[in-house]
């Protein structure tokens, strides 16, 4: 007899996101604000770092980004301070994650999450939104290989 634990649908796959509390979260004071919640949702932190990002590691974390016009400006921006980089686990946590942080522009983010709370437009060349996480599961092992080399 087999064990229907075992020929059951598979219990989704535990897995990792690259968050990034960006330079405007961390000078507000706000870092352990978006801890919170991650922590609040259920997810467990595995890892975390304060970071000055330098222009080789952004080039490479916004690749996809290269030639768009916002692009100069959001290089300018994460250098502007530290981020705050954390690796969170957990099933679903990549698009849990994505959820909690809101739509990339914090004027039309929802309130109760991440961006719509806390977020605004600041008339800036480029959006300030507080938070980074990682897209797809591609992404993030290619962004936690980025910040967390040792991870
Ligand atoms: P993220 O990568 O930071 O999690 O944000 P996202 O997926 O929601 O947005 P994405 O399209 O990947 O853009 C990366 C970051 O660039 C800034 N941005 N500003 N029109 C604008 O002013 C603009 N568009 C993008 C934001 O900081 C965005 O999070
Ligand atoms: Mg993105």
């Amino acid at each position: 007899m087999t064990d229907a634990a075992t020929t059951d649908t598979a219990a989704p796959a535990i897995e990792r996101t690259l968050v990034l509390v960006k330079p405007d979260g961390v000078r507000r004071g706000l870092s352990g604000e978006v801890l919170r919640r991650i922590e609040a949702k259920g997810y467990t932190l595995v890892a975390a770092e304060l970071k000055q990002a330098t222009p080789e590691l952004l080039a490479a974390h916004y690749a996809e980004h290269e030639g768009k016009p916002f692009y100069g400006p959001l290089v300018e921006f994460m250098l502007s301070g530290p981020t705050l980089a954390v690796v969170a686990e957990g099933q679903g946590v990549i698009t849990g994650f994505r959820s909690l942080a809101g739509a990339t522009n914090p004027t039309e983010a929802a309130p109760g999450t991440i961006r719509g709370d806390l977020g605004r437009d600041w008339g800036l060349k480029v959006q300030q939104n507080l938070v980074h996480g990682s897209d797809s599961p591609e992404s993030a092992a290619r962004e936690i290989g980025l910040w967390f080399p040792h991870v």
